[in-house]
């Protein structure tokens, strides 16, 4: 069994559902990937993280999962949500395995323990015994068990972060439905920017001014700037973060082999 370099692949919920119906998956882009995820995996590891997309949010936000235990009403949103985040990683698994991909997955629920939101306990020896046997663990945004506020949501991009820098990582690649960060909303916003590359203590400092400034144009949803907060970290200590457009043909395969692709890439230093 050979060593190679690790690679933890985020696949974004807005890439591989369609956000605006409730539990649909985006077969042909999941099946595509699944392509892509095969062409890869002779030159690296990887793990696979996926996202909630129409099937965890709708439940979670229903049900006010994130914020923790308050009532017993939320109990049945427990079961909900986690039942639909296991038809969604059902039907990735499957795509996975058909194109070739030997594909296990990991319910992180079952392995992992939070304190107020932070992982306090993850049982990795699983994970690490599957990448030991060329295999390609699959973990997804999940609600977990937390310590203190009883379950809340732990999201697939936390996992990875975590994953990236608990397993060295080489590339953390964060495939999504754009293209990757602008300096401002392009669709509301013709003098925004494409950024090809940043480096990790830029963006933190960016990410600061836009949460203080409620007027700049930028986070379109309200999750983007927590998101690219997760990146922040891995990024600081070495591991190469790219955010990839997975709705083009090719661009994941490029990101997770290092080859050259249209993307945003988080890094410690700018390369000389
Ligand atoms: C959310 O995970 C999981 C649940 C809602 C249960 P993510 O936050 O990683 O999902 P996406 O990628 O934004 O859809």
């Amino acid at each position: 069994m050979c060593v190679k370099p690790l690679v933890i692949v985020k696949f974004g919920g807005s890439a591989v559902t369609f956000k605006n119906e409730v539990k649909r998956a985006n077969l042909q882009v999941i099946r595509r990937l699944a392509r892509e995820v095969y062409e890869s995996m002779f030159h690296v590891n990887l793990v696979i993280v996926h996202g909630g997309g129409s099937f965890g949010h709708p439940f979670a936000h229903k049900y006010n999962l994130v914020n923790g235990f308050s009532d017993v009403k939320q109990l049945a949103g427990l079961a909900e949500t986690r039942y639909a985040m296991n038809e969604l990683n059902q039907i990735i698994v499957r795509a996975l395995i058909d194109a070739g991909v030997p594909a296990i997955t990991i319910q992180p629920s079952s392995c992992v323990v939070l304190r107020n939101g932070s992982i306090v306990h993850f049982y990795l020896e699983p994970i690490r015994l599957i990448l030991k046997l060329n295999c390609v663990p699959v973990l997804y945004g999940d609600v977990v068990f937390d310590e203190f506020l009883g379950f809340t949501i732990l999201s697939g991009d936390k996992i990875s972060s975590y994953l990236a820098l608990k397993l060295n990582a080489e590339r953390l690649v964060f495939a999504c439905d754009v293209d990757g960060v602008y300096t401002a909303d392009p669709k509301v916003n013709c003098n925004a920017k494409f950024i090809s590359e940043i480096e990790a203590e830029e963006l933190a400092s960016f990410l600061k001014s836009i949460s203080a400034d409620s007027g700049v144009a930028f986070d379109v949803t309200g999750g983007i700037i927590g998101k690219l907060n997760e990146l922040i970290e891995p990024a600081l200590r070495g591991v190469e973060v790219l955010i990839v457009n997975a709705l083009k043909p090719g661009f994941v395969r490029r990101a997770i082999l290092g080859e050259e692709v249209k993307c945003t890439r988080i890094v410690k230093h700018f390369r000389k």
